[in-house]
């Protein structure tokens, strides 16, 4: 099972690649770029990370984020993500970040994106790996916050595929980005949002019906509400879980609570995910295999998994249907094709 774990080819849809950040990268960053950072060594920066609920990691997420500079260090950051995702055959990526932890620093929204892109755009060259952008609002601050984000975002809108929301999310909820979600589809873009990580299946309600989501961040909270669940199932929404994170920030006090089984079992399109592989103990292989040994999934499952991923991933049906196929001949223990179809994005 380990073996067929690592090797099945993977598609991530849930990550945020500040949430990549490494200690080690950190303290090389903050080196060169002259910052001094609250901990005196990697191993302390490590212990830090004991969390109690999601504000207790962001407060922390955001502090390591401040080390992120120049365009270079956002390429670091996601060249090291994509390196070592390839090694765990992850596919194909729709990767979030967060342009108000930078453009509230000084940082200008070109530099981060233009960082990111050209570590994407090596990866397709170099790994054959695909890719799409997802910038990400910060719910904490204001919707006219958000909207000025946008504004910045538009010229790059070739570059991007959907908008997305995070950051604490209680207290936050979906409507309070309506104008914002409103504009950025009639602007082209598609929408994501996180809902129903630690907040009631309200939230997740108002991100299908004011933000309509394609997909839903998370969303394991939506088994609270047995009509939520019909929706989901229906309209064959897409829920990208993130196991590792869930019991890291405590929404299931251990692994085997975790509802994924549940999820599954209802014939909802769940999908797994690292969030944010640096904070919480693992990238994809190792999110795959904690759930798989605590839950004892079957290897059917696995597949069906990874096959969600690559039916809800923003990929043309053509792409799409590539890596389907390639996901079938691994299961059928053929050989791997190693061709990639192109990015369109681009
Ligand atoms: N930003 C990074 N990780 C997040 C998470 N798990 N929930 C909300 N916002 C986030
Ligand atoms: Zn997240």
């Amino acid at each position: 099972m380990k073996s067929f774990i690592q090797g099945i080819p993977k598609c991530e849809l849930h990550l945020h690649i500040e949430g990549s950040l490494e200690p080690e990268l950190m303290f090389e960053i903050a080196d060169r770029n002259e910052i001094s950072l609250p901990f005196p060594n990697v191993e302390a920066v490590r212990a830090a990370y004991q969390f109690s609920n999601l504000q207790d990691f962001l407060d922390i997420y955001y502090a390591g984020a401040n080390v992120l500079l120049h365009e270079q260090d956002f390429y670091d950051l996601t060249w090291e993500y994509l390196t070592r995702v390839y090694r765990q055959n992850v596919r194909h990526v729709e990767i979030f970040f967060d342009p108000q932890t930078h453009t509230e620093r000084g940082v200008a929204f070109e530099t981060v994106i233009s960082g990111i892109r050209e570590a994407l755009r090596d990866a397709r060259e170099q790994l054959h790996m695909t890719y799409k952008i997802i910038p990400n609002f910060l719910r904490h601050l204001s919707a006219e916050s958000a909207m000025q984000t946008f504004e910045q975002a538009l010229p790059f809108g070739k570059w991007i595929t959907a908008f997305g929301l995070d950051s604490s999310e209680v207290g936050h909820p979906p409507s309070k980005f309506k104008s914002v979600f409103d504009r950025v589809r009639a602007e082209g873009f598609l929408t994501v949002a996180h809902a129903g990580e630690e907040g009631p299946p309200a939230y997740v309600w108002e991100a299908l019906n004011v933000l309509k989501a394609s997909r839903i961040d998370h969303g394991v909270l939506s088994m609270e509400d047995a009509e939520l669940v019909a929706y989901l199932k229906k309209h064959k929404i897409a829920l990208t879980v993130c196991p590792l994170s869930n019991v890291k920030l405590r929404v299931f006090d251990k692994m085997e609570s975790h509802n994924l089984k549940q999820l599954l079992h209802a014939g909802l399109r769940a999908t797994i995910n690292s969030d944010d592989p640096a904070y919480f103990g693992g990238y994809m292989n190792e999110n795959f295999l904690a759930v798989q040994e605590a839950l004892d999934l079957e290897k059917e499952q696995i597949v069906t998994l990874v096959k969600n991923s690559f039916e809800a991933s923003f990929l043309s049906d053509a792409d799409t249907n590539c890596y389907l196929a390639e996901l079938e001949a691994y299961v059928a223990g053929m050989d791997q094709s190693t061709t990639a179809p192109v990015n369109i994005m681009d």
